[in-house]
C-alpha cells in the first residue's frame, strides 16, 4: 500500500520529548504523527497517509458515536541495545483486529497493510521509543465507523488509524503487586456476545465495576461467568494466570468470552519452554478458594500488552480478602516476565520469530 506523507510542521522539541520520556507512565502522551487509511463500501481501502497527530473531524451523526461500532488493538515497539527498534508479533494483532472486525461488522484490513501502517508510524516517530527497563512505544491501532447515518446497520464509511504513546508501567511507578476486586454484580461478557472481540464497548462495560474496584483500593476488576459455575474469565483489561503446586500454570480457556491475548499466548509458550505444565481450562472461583485454603496456590498474575506481567497480591470482595503468596522476584511470574521482556528487547534469543525489525 502507498502511504502519502504529510509530516508535522510542529513536532515536539527534543527537550520536551526527553522530559516526557523520563517518566512516561501509561497512555498520557502521544507522538507527533498518526497513520490513517480510509474505507468506503464499494471502493475498499484508500487514502493511506501519515498525518500530524491531532483531533479527528467527525460528523456528529457518525455511527461510532451512537452505536459504538469500533475495534482496537494494542502492541509495542522496543528499543534494542544496538539502537534498532523492533515490533513484537504485529501479525498476531493484525489477525485479531480482523477477527474483531468480523464480529463488529467492520471491513477486514489486509495483514500486510496493518503491519506496514504500524511500522511506518514507528519509523516516523522513532525518536519517541523509550529505552528504560520495561518501557516501549505502545501502538494503538483502531477502526471506527465514520458514516453520518442514524439507522442501525454497518457503516459504509470507516477509518483505520494508528496512534503511538511512549509507555512505562501500566499501574504507575515501579513494578509492584496489585490487589484486584471481584465483581459480583456485573458481567463483562455473555455467551454469543462480543467478549473475545477487542471492541471499546467491552471496556466501557467494565467501567462501573472498575469504579467499585477503585472504591476498594483495587486497580483492576475480576469478572466471573455466572452461567458456568462462576468460572474465572478475565480482568477489566488483562488476562489472568494461576501457578499451582507442581509448577502447573493455569489460565481460563478461550470460551468465546475471553480476549485472545497476544501476551497470554506468549506466556503459555514461554512457560512451556521453561518446562512448566500448562493448562488452559475452566478454573472456578471455588477451585481458587480451595487452592488458597489448601496452600496449593503459589501465585496469581495478570498479563497483557499494556500490563506486561504484573503479580496480583490479593482478591478483595464483599466476602473478605484472599491474600496470595509468590509476589516476590524469585517467583515463576518473574522468570516468565524476564524471558518475555528479554525476547522483546533483544537480551534473549527470539527463537519463535516474534520480532520484526523496522
Ligand atoms: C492492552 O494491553 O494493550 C490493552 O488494550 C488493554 C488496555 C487496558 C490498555
Amino acid at each position: 500500500m502507498e502511504f502519502a506523507r504529510h509530516l508535522s510542521e510542529h513536532p515536539a522539541t527534543a527537550e520536551r520529548r526527553a522530559e516526557i520520556l523520563k517518566d512516561p507512565g501509561f497512555g498520557n502522551y502521544f507522538t507527533d504523527h498518526t497513520v490513517v487509511i480510509d474505507w468506503t463500501e464499494g471502493v475498499g481501502w484508500h487514502d493511506a497517509r501519515v498525518e500530524p497527530y491531532g483531533p479527528i473531524a467527525l460528523d456528529p451523526a457518525a455511527s461510532v458515536l451512537h452505536y459504538g461500532q469500533e475495534i482496537f488493538e494494542g502492541l509495542k515497539a522496543f528499543r534494542h541495545a544496538d539502537g534498532s527498534v523492533q515490533t513484537f508479533r504485529a501479525e498476531k494483532n493484525a489477525e485479531r483486529l480482523n477477527a474483531s472486525a468480523r464480529r463488529l461488522a467492520l471491513p477486514e484490513l489486509p495483514v500486510e497493510s496493518f503491519v506496514e501502517a504500524v511500522k511506518l508510524l514507528v519509523q516516523v516517530d522513532e525518536a519517541w521509543v523509550p529505552e528504560g527497563d520495561g518501557e516501549a512505544l505502545y501502538l494503538r491501532p483502531f477502526m471506527i465507523a465514520t458514516e453520518a447515518f442514524l439507522g442501525v446497520r454497518p457503516s459504509r464509511e470507516v477509518s483505520f488509524r494508528v496512534i503511538a504513546s511512549p509507555a512505562g508501567n501500566y499501574f504507575g511507578g515501579e513494578l509492584h503487586a496489585v490487589p484486584i476486586w471481584l465483581s459480583e454484580h456485573f458481567s463483562r461478557a455473555g455467551h454469543g456476545g462480543t467478549g473475545e472481540a477487542k471492541c471499546g464497548g467491552n471496556y466501557a462495560a467494565s467501567l462501573a465495576a472498575q469504579l467499585e474496584a477503585q472504591d476498594h483500593g483495587c486497580a483492576q476488576v475480576l469478572f466471573l461467568d455466572p452461567t458456568d459455575d462462576f468460572a474465572v474469565e478475565e480482568l477489566g483489561g488483562m488476562n489472568v494466570f494461576f501457578v499451582l503446586e507442581g509448577n502447573r500454570l493455569v489460565t481460563p480457556r478461550l470460551n468465546g468470552n475471553i480476549l485472545h491475548g497476544v501476551t497470554r499466548a506468549s506466556v503459555l509458550q514461554i512457560a512451556a519452554d521453561l518446562g512448566l505444565s500448562v493448562e488452559e481450562r475452566k478454573f472456578t472461583i471455588d477451585e481458587w478458594r480451595e487452592a488458597v485454603a489448601e496452600g496449593t496456590l503459589r501465585e496469581v498474575f495478570a498479563c497483557g500488552t499494556a500490563a506486561v506481567i504484573t503479580p496480583v497480591s490479593e482478591l478483595r470482595s464483599e466476602q473478605g480478602t484472599m491474600t496470595f503468596p509468590g509476589t516476590g522476584a524469585d517467583a515463576v511470574w518473574a522468570r516468565i516476565r524476564e524471558q518475555l521482556l528479554g525476547v522483546q528487547t533483544g537480551a534473549v534469543a527470539d527463537t519463535h520469530g516474534w520480532l520484526t525489525k523496522l
